[in-house]
């Protein structure tokens, strides 16, 4: 007892002393660099304390509150992505003004005795469209992004040429407050290509790198941040090597093999992650305080430098928001990410835990004070949307492409938005079915009328036609979300992809038709589509023409107006509104849907005005009341879906007694990967895994990660996984089937508490595959909690 009580002393006493009196960001040149176990600030030993904030989502005005509230945490520094495609939204047009200032964002930090770590991908994932890349890079159809390509290469150079233009002058050496630069982002999920990383490496060194007075070559130190399980594929030699791993994980699990490695190097969590994001139709992540703190202080005991991911999350406005993959999981507007200064930039209860614990690290000085919030709350009270034109009236171009089957929205040079495909089809005398790969929300209309959707989200890939006359009009009505910013489908094309097939029985034959010809037209996401919309009258006879319902309560551009004697930051609730994009006096809000878990939208004070305010809503779907209301707090889990998450549908279930298990055994105790050969490879598309005992002694049965092994031992895919079945998913935590293949070690299904063994998860693979091996991870926390013991695996 004594013992561990005088060893606590000690080590707290050895970081207070790593902290140097003058922790003040630098205005006169310094530097800083690695030493022995730790990092050197002007020479002395400095453990990084960083909140990781994004510019693009907190409006400008605010910036100073959000880094003001993040000292007040004890933090010493802002962490920050830049994100090429918000400051690159054409090609060769650069932006760096107002909300993508960056390099004011970088000077404010400064002024508020903050040091700066900037990460300028090109890739950053961060939960953004396309992980920040420009959608127009996608025009090169066969473009290899992240990868030596050299189209994509030379686009980088150029990126971050403008980006150090920019913040460059602001490094430490020069005397501003920017100690660290990323080199890419978590290659290690990506891929293993050494000369490519190499080569980002090169052109960021040529860029912030300069000659000091004595002809040495000096700059911000290059990390690469990374996870422990892959971090060694792509580590250059030269660069500084941090992990990445959320609230709860086994910390000294996550250094061992850097430890090992490189023993004298300090050691950094450049992501710790203080919640989660959330993804349309699911419910709202969030991750437990003291989970969080715990893994603070513990880093922080141990002379571990950290940034908190996200210390604050905010607002991903407008159509900014990413997709997660494998499936296509769109992530909701809001980035709350359930982190210690909420979305609207206030303290929460997890903020006062964390800072009470960072004023032990705090050098025995006193915490900065919580700084006042820029606007109060207020509420607006309902109102309705009275104007209403239909969604053609935000056509902006039309193509008649007769030799493709469809044009994506890249070959129709438009980023982001809706199109309509419409098309005159032949006689089907019998009910048919229609497949398409929509990217990714279809609903499809015959001679205006709704037939159904296609869902994206849902794995959807088709609908069923009634009986068609010759001349009878198909139409389809395409929204975009975010494209997806991880794994290797970030190369995310929007519209139709691909064919767009009919298929039906003819006098007893199968027959199928590849529709081509069709007319296709462009709506755009942004304002001055959707003013413009309102500019002319509703063209309700093109509607017509094209196949597409006209009228309130369809598809279209609604428009209402509230008014306001004081302004304030509030909360705008569509629980009743279909799906689409909300702009509020010219800014564009952010998407809404009416699945949730999210309802309501975030409206930031400093973009409302005293007097009429202006709200527009772009609905593709339709809204059932076209009502909207002001809340004084935000509803971010309110699912409104037509059938639950969960995979429980006993005719789902399989009959395991009559089947021989390709493996079964005991899995080892504790943190990590590990891998199960089988005797014989096996035939089969599920995939089924049945455990009868836990480690812990529990009945809570948890898993991270599964990955199976083809004959030749490498990964097979698992981007057309789904979950066929489980026996118990803690829905609650969002800990489902799914989230053994979401590529995040961070996450894992997980069973509920008394629901009973033998517990049984089914992967439906896709396809037929043959699989000679399985790669299991328990959950990351330590002691692998739920972590199966006596398995058996089933292939089907
Ligand atoms: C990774 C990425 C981040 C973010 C988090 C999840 O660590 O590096 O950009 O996507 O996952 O929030
Ligand atoms: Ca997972």
């Amino acid at each position: 007892m004594k013992l561990t009580k005088l060893f606590t002393t000690l080590a707290l006493a050895a970081t207070a002393l790593f902290v140097p009196a003058n922790a003040n960001a630098a205005s006169k040149s310094g530097d800083f660099t690695v030493g022995k176990g730790t990092f050197l600030l002007n020479g002395e030993p400095f453990i990084v304390k960083a909140a990781e904030v994004h510019y693009p989502r907190i409006p400008q005005a605010y910036w100073d509150h959000r880094i003001k509230m993040c000292k007040a945490l004890g933090m010493n520094t802002v962490c920050i992505y830049v994100f090429w495609n918000i400051h690159e939204q054409s090609e060769d047009h650069f932006d760096f003004t107002g909300n993508n200032d960056v390099a004011a964002f970088c000077r404010l930090a400064q002024k508020n005795g903050m040091y700066v770590i900037v990460r300028p991908g090109p890739y950053v994932c961060a939960e953004w469209e396309m992980g920040g890349l420009p959608w127009w890079l996608l025009k090169k159809k066969d473009i290899r992004l992240r990868e030596q390509d050299p189209y994509f290469m030379e686009r980088v150079k150029i990126f971050e040429e403008k980006v150090a233009q920019q913040l460059a002058p602001l490094t430490i050496q020069n005397g501003g407050p920017i100690i660290m630069v990323q080199v890419e982002n978590e290659y290690g999920s990506y891929g293993e290509d050494k000369a490519y990383v190499s080569e980002i490496r090169d052109v960021l060194k040529a860029n912030w790198y300069k000659k000091n007075d004595e002809g040495k070559l000096v700059g911000p130190a290059l990390f690469q941040c990374d996870w422990s399980s892959n971090f060694t594929k792509n580590g250059l030699d030269d660069l500084v090597w941090t992990m990445n791993f959320g609230t709860g994980a086994n910390i000294d699990q996550q250094f061992r093999r850097l430890g090992e490695l490189r023993p004298d190097a300090p050691k950094m969590c450049s992501e710790f992650w203080s919640g989660w994001f959330d993804k349309w139709g699911a419910r709202h992540e969030t991750r437990p305080a003291k989970d969080m703190v715990e893994g603070m202080d513990e880093m922080l005991s141990k002379g571990i430098s950290f940034s908190l991911y996200m210390t604050h999350g905010g607002t991903s406005f407008g159509h900014w928001a990413g997709a997660n993959s494998p499936g296509f999981a769109p992530d909701v507007t809001s980035y709350d990410y359930d982190a210690p200064i909420n979305e609207w930039g206030l303290a929460t209860p997890k903020f006062y835990e964390l800072r009470k614990m960072m004023t032990k690290y705090n050098d025995g000085k006193k915490m900065p004070a919580i700084p006042k919030a820029p606007m109060g709350i207020i509420s607006v009270p309902k109102f309705q949307l009275t104007e209403y034109v239909p969604i053609v009236n935000g056509i902006n171009r039309v193509f008649k492409d007769s030799q493709s089957s469809h044009m994506t929205f890249e070959e129709m040079d438009m980023g982001w938005g809706s199109a309509v495909y419409t098309k005159v089809l032949p006689e089907i005398p019998n009910q048919s079915t229609l497949t398409l790969d929509a990217h990714d929300f279809a609903t499809v209309f015959i001679n205006g009328k709704y037939i159904g959707k296609i869902d994206r989200v849902k794995n959807e890939k088709s609908v069923a036609l009634p009986p068609v006359k010759k001349g009878d009009r198909l139409t389809i009505l395409i929204e975009a979300m975010g494209r997806i910013n991880f794994g290797r489908a970030i190369k995310d094309f929007k519209g139709i992809v691909g064919d767009v097939v009919i298929s039906t029985e003819l006098d007893n034959n199968e027959v199928s038709i590849n529709l081509k010809g069709f007319v296709t037209c462009t709506i755009p996401d942004d304002y001055n589509t959707a003013v413009k919309a309102f500019a002319s009258e509703a063209k309700e006879n093109i509607s017509n023409d094209l196949g597409l319902p006209a009228g309130k309560g369809k598809a279209g551009y609604y428009r209402g107006y509230f008014n306001l004697k004081k302004v304030g930051d509030t909360f705008l609730d569509f629980e009743t509104w279909g799906k689409g994009q909300v702009y509020v006096n010219g800014h564009a809000m952010g998407r809404i849907w009416s699945i949730g878990p999210q309802q309501t939208l975030y409206i930031p004070g400093c973009w409302l005005k005293k007097g009429k305010n202006e709200v527009i809503v772009l609905d593709v779907v339709g809204p059932k009341e076209t009502v909207v209301w002001g809340q004084t707090e935000p509803e971010l889990n309110k699912l409104q879906l037509e059938k639950s998450n969960k995979h429980n549908n006993i005719g789902d279930k399989p009959d395991l007694n009559s089947m021989t298990p390709v493996a079964k055994g005991a899995f080892k105790s504790g943190n990590g990967w590990q891998t199960v050969k089988f005797g014989q490879a096996a035939k089969g598309r599920y995939l089924a895994i049945e455990s009868s005992s836990l480690h812990n002694g529990t009945d809570v049965a948890a898993i991270a990660e599964l990955y199976v092994q083809g004959t030749n031992g490498q990964r097979l895919s698992r981007e057309p996984w789904t979950t066929k079945y489980a026996d118990s998913e803690d829905e609650n935590g969002n800990h489902t089937g799914d989230k053994v293949y979401d590529l995040q070690e961070s996450t894992y299904w997980q069973t509920i508490k008394g629901a009973g063994f033998p517990h049984l998860l089914v992967i439906d693979l896709g396809s037929v595959q043959t699989i000679s091996a399985l790669e299991y991870l328990p959950r990351a926390e330590q002691g692998a909690p739920g972590s199966i013991k006596d398995y058996k695996i089933f292939v089907y």
